[in-house]
């Protein structure tokens, strides 16, 4: 279910979000240009609140918790309303908390081991991270041999530029980023910025 909705979208978007004076606004954006798959990054104080205001706000999103580094948070993370939750590694504790969530969970992963380990647990569905220095599109399509029935969502130096690249790997339906709303614009305010990012990703994705 959430890797179908996730597969539709092709790009996860990744908000760094410090208020819900932020977060707002640019819901409204994501929602214009039909992005409802989001990942809200606990990389602030205020993030736990804001996923919470978004799922009240807008049941249409599907709202994803980021940066969860600990089984306390991906706990936090179900009760304030998130759908899912990524993190960007994948210890013990975590795949131990991941697997008896009420929510879906998506372990970090950067090495042959690391996904197999992941794999033990359950988890076909990883995020491939930092997917840039990591190896990039070669690691993921040297993985695809001998881990073929894994998926991943690779974040960590994804752009317009080279998404194209990810995406047409055939264990990778969806990629994430920060890219298209980064933090210095969101701190501006400079929904328009973000709104023309949007535009540009929808062209790409289109043609
Ligand atoms: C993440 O949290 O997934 C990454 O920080 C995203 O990496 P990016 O900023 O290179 O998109």
């Amino acid at each position: 279910m959430l890797l179908a909705k996730l597969d539709r979208q092709k790009i996860l978007p990744v908000l760094v979000l410090e208020s819900q004076e932020q977060a707002l606004p640019l819901a409204e954006c994501m929602l214009e240009f039909d992005f409802r798959v989001l990942e809200i990054t606990l990389r602030t104080a205020n993030a736990l609140d804001i996923i919470h205001l978004l799922h009240e706000r807008y049941p249409e999103l599907t709202l994803g918790a980021g940066t969860v580094l600990c089984a306390t948070q991906l706990k936090q993370a179900a009760q304030a309303g998130a759908d899912f939750a990524v993190s960007p590694g994948a210890t013990e504790a975590l795949l131990m908390a991941g697997g008896q969530s009420e929510i879906n969970f998506i372990p970090g992963v950067m090495t042959p081991s690391e996904v197999m380990r992941a794999r033990e647990y359950g988890f076909r569905f990883q995020k491939f991270f930092p997917a840039g220095v990591a190896g990039g599109v070669a690691m993921l399509k040297a993985m695809s041999g001998p881990l073929s029935e894994l998926n991943f969502c690779p974040t960590g130096g994804i752009s317009l530029n080279n998404m194209r690249d990810y995406l047409q790997l055939g264990n990778v339906p969806v990629a994430g980023g920060t890219w298209l709303a980064p933090s210095n614009c969101i701190r501006q305010r400079d929904w328009e910025a973000i709104r023309q990012n949007l535009a540009l990703l929808q062209q790409h994705l289109d043609e």
